[in-house]
């Protein structure tokens, strides 16, 4: 599948805000700093599409994004760059407001038709093991991508992401899928899973 076109179309703080197109949407969640925008960017074949940072807690408005694909079936789509969440040093007040947006985008879309949770590979957090409970609490099967797996050396390579993997608390056949924005690795599959949930 080629990405012929791939645009922002435009950034979100409050629900009144958020596009109706129409199109079925994905949607990308994880914690601050986790590769989210970095994993957009290389899926859609755009560099600079979704901004990338070192520094932790960029991407503090949810903001979409328009695809247009050569694939029979999903000629446009709408990704979904979410908000890090568990930014430690951002104030409370900030926490405050986006958090709640993240819940509110994931609980009232209806286009909504896949949510990728992103998990540093090496990290085995607490709050990717509640987001993927009130995902799956609420009916989704959520898609997860490892991130950053280029990091890991051969040897820890198998360890490190069975720890992850049963540590999150995956239900049966969800999926899992190493990944480097990198390398490239993953970015096959996750595809492969993507179209077939974007096509429903
Ligand atoms: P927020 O918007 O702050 O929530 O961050 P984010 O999840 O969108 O992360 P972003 O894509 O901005 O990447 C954060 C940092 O991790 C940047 O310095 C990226 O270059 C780096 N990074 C992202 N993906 C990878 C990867 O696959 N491998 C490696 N080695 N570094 C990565
Ligand atoms: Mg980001």
């Amino acid at each position: 599948m080629k990405i012929l076109s791939a645009e922002f179309i435009g950034s979100c703080a409050r629900p009144e805000q958020f596009p109706d197109t129409g199109l079925p949407e994905v949607a990308f969640i994880g914690r601050s700093n986790v590769g989210k925008s970095s994993l957009i960017n290389s899926l859609l074949q755009r560099k600079g599409l979704a901004k990338v940072s070192r520094t932790p807690g960029k991407t503090r408005l949810i903001n979409f994004f328009l695809a247009v694909s050569d694939d029979p079936g999903l000629e446009r789509f709408v990704a979904v760059d979410l908000p890090g969440y568990g930014y430690a040093k951002a104030s409370k007040e900030l926490r405050a407001g986006w958090e709640p947006l993240i819940g509110r985008y994931l609980d009232g879309s209806e286009q909504l038709r896949a949510v990728v949770v992103l998990a540093e590979s090496r990290v085995l957090s607490e709050l990717d093991q509640e987001a993927i409970a009130w995902l799956l609490d609420g009916g989704r099967s959520p898609i997860v991508a490892a991130t950053k797996v280029d990091k890991l050396k051969m040897g820890e390579r198998v360890r490190a992401l069975r720890r992850l993997r049963d540590g999150l608390g995956l239900a049966e056949g969800d999926e899992f899928i190493p990944f480097s924005s990198v390398t490239g690795e993953g970015r096959n599959r996750l595809w492969t899973v993507l179209k077939e949930r974007l096509r429903a």
